[in-house]
């Protein structure tokens, strides 16, 4: 992974700028942290996952680059609240959030449990509100700022044995829009990126579990719909675009990383 992101241009686009990442000490995440510090920005990554996060602060720092881990459950407020109260403490304002934790549970309805919808709401939604709260409004008190927000191919449609996980990730699509029209004039941007199955421990499970249930991804269903699996690389150029300043008037927006299988339907 630190070869591809060695191989990539070394630009400026985040130069003076802090970006605060949820998940970033994995999968898409991760890659998307080392590619904000190749670019310039000051990197904080909150994570529950403690040896990947300092690992890729490791990673930064060997690369030139300045980052800082928090362990973080992005589903506790008062551990929310507590990372971002050291984030204004020790590194000032930040201008870019990239709101990305979460995860994934593949299971029919009839036999989703109370248990699974809490900690899957708590994970993937409730964490979404507890963090762009803190962001909108220290961002604007500093001026504006961008926020990016995964969502997913499965924000809009829908598939089966993915309802619960369906419903998380169509709420987090729309409090990224919620927010672009809530908070534009206090400066802040803030866009969705919705990708398709993406090479990750994540995308692989979902795939696995998916096949194990009589769906045939790997046998041909996931080149039907994308053509070929997504690299973590590919959707972290993504969330870059939409996070720097060369999409300044784009807000609102649902970016599809999905190599046409939204728009096929
Ligand atoms: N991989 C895919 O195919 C795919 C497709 C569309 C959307 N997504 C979305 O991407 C995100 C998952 O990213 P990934 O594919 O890189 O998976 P991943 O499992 O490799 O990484 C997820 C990261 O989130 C962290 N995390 C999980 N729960 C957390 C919590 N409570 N507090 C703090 N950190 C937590 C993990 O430790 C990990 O670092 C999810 O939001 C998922 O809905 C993934």
């Amino acid at each position: 992974m630190s070869q591809l992101i060695k191989s990539s241009p070394k630009t400026n686009r985040f130069e003076g700028k802090t970006v605060v990442i949820t998940g970033g000490a994995a999968g898409m995440g991760s890659v998307t942290s080392l590619q904000f510090a190749r670019e310039g920005a000051v990197v904080v990554i909150l994570d529950i996952q403690k040896k990947a996060g300092e690992e890729i602060v490791r990673l930064i720092e060997a690369d030139g680059g300045k980052a800082m881990f928090i362990e973080t459950d992005v589903s506790s407020a008062q551990q929310v609240d507590a990372a971002f109260d050291r984030i204004t403490e020790e590194i000032g304002p930040y201008d870019v959030l990239f709101n990305h934790a979460g995860t994934i549970t593949v299971k029919p309805l009839h036999e989703t449990t109370e248990e699974d919808y809490d900690r899957l709401m708590d994970i993937n939604v409730k964490s979404a509100f507890l963090v762009c709260r803190r962001a909108v409004k220290e961002m604007s008190d500093n001026g504006g700022g961008s926020i990016v927000i995964t969502a997913s191919i499965a924000s809009e449609l829908g598939y089966p044995l993915e309802s619960l996980y369906c419903m998380t990730k169509g709420a987090v699509l729309q409090l990224s829009r919620s927010i672009a029209a809530e908070y534009r004039d206090s400066g802040i941007r803030c866009n969705a990126v919705c990708p398709g199955f993406v090479k990750t421990a994540h995308g692989l499970r979902e795939i696995d579990e998916l096949d194990n249930a009589g769906q045939a991804w790997e046998e041909g269903a996931l080149a039907e719909a994308q053509g070929r699996i997504c690299e973590p690389e590919e959707v972290a150029a993504a969330v870059l675009f939409l996070a720097s300043d060369e999409a300044s008037f784009i807000s609102g927006n649902a970016l599809y990383v999905d190599n046409g299988w939204y728009t096929k339907g």
